[in-house]
């Protein structure tokens, strides 16, 4: 059985359980799935009740798929992602995005928690990701193309939408809510960085780092989807301040601000 059959097994089997199909999917980061609260009529399906769905073992991701209405529109939210570092191969690792994809989706919104590099941005604040560098030394779309999914050699000049970026600026405004922009680089981790490979970091262009979004992101592209991804700066990366660092503090800030995360996720969910 190849990999498509994987993908159509899942397919079928969310079809059958939620007739109306998903528009819109949010990957919810470390610390946001309460995010999926939000969606009203939802039906909760744990991930390993879908056939072939790979598991998160990360304290701070739940394995769930919460699919309900949020402003009228049919929204999918994947509580919980599996990560590279986790052992997961990276065909593993965007297995839900290709799902979502031929269930129909036409916009996938990719959150994340992520070191900030760039001096000038607060803890705490969200970045809406202009653009992407993958370090991660591989790439999900590894091995035999299959058409049925995108081409051999997909373009990636606009990986994240200018529309979405756009409209999540309008949101945000709209909400008092001040927004960075900026590059987010993906590392494959476990161990965060050390200072002297933050400082190549920025060196190159990146201004957050973090292990999780950009084979989602290539993934979602190969398809053809539409992609918004957005930034929780958890905390300063590596030799900014004269500190360790913690996943807990990471857990801290999206704690403190899921309130305003959400609230971004609605406005522009709303009008996307
Ligand atoms: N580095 C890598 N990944 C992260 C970080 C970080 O500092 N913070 C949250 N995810």
């Amino acid at each position: 059985m190849d990999s498509f059959d994987h993908l159509s097994e899942a397919v079928d089997y969310l079809k059958r359980e939620a007739p109306q199909p998903p528009e819109v999917a949010v990957v919810l980061g470390s610390g946001l799935g309460p995010f999926a609260g939000e969606l009203a009529d939802p039906l909760t399906i744990p991930y390993e009740s879908i056939p072939h769905w790979p598991r998160s073992a990360v304290i701070g991701h739940e394995g769930k798929l919460v699919i309900g209405t949020l402003a009228l529109r049919r929204v999918a939210a994947l509580s919980g992602r599996v990560h590279f570092y986790e052992g997961h191969p990276l065909a593993a690792v965007v297995f839900g995005v290709r799902v979502m994809g031929l269930l129909g989706v036409r916009a996938l919104i990719l959150t994340n928690a992520a070191g900030g590099i760039n001096q000038s941005f607060p803890k705490g604040v969200l970045m809406v990701i202009d653009d992407h560098i993958n370090l991660l030394g591989s790439n999900p779309l590894i091995g035999e193309n299959d058409d049925r999914l995108g081409c051999r050699f997909p373009d990636m000049s606009e990986v994240y939408s200018k529309r979405l970026r756009t409209l999540a600026d309008h949101v945000a405004r709209e909400q008092n809510l001040s927004l960075a922009h900026g590059v987010y680089v993906a590392l494959h981790g476990p161990s965060y960085e050390t200072p002297a490979e933050i400082r190549f970091l920025r060196g190159i262009g990146a201004d957050a780092v973090g292990m999780s979004t950009v084979p989602e992101a290539i993934a979602a592209r190969h398809m053809g989807l539409e992609v918004l991804g957005i930034s929780c700066i958890s905390n300063m990366a590596a030799g900014i301040l004269p500190e360790p660092l913690h996943h807990a503090e990471v857990m801290e800030t999206t704690a403190r601000v899921r309130g305003q995360f959400v609230a971004l996720l609605k406005g522009v969910i709303e009008r996307i």
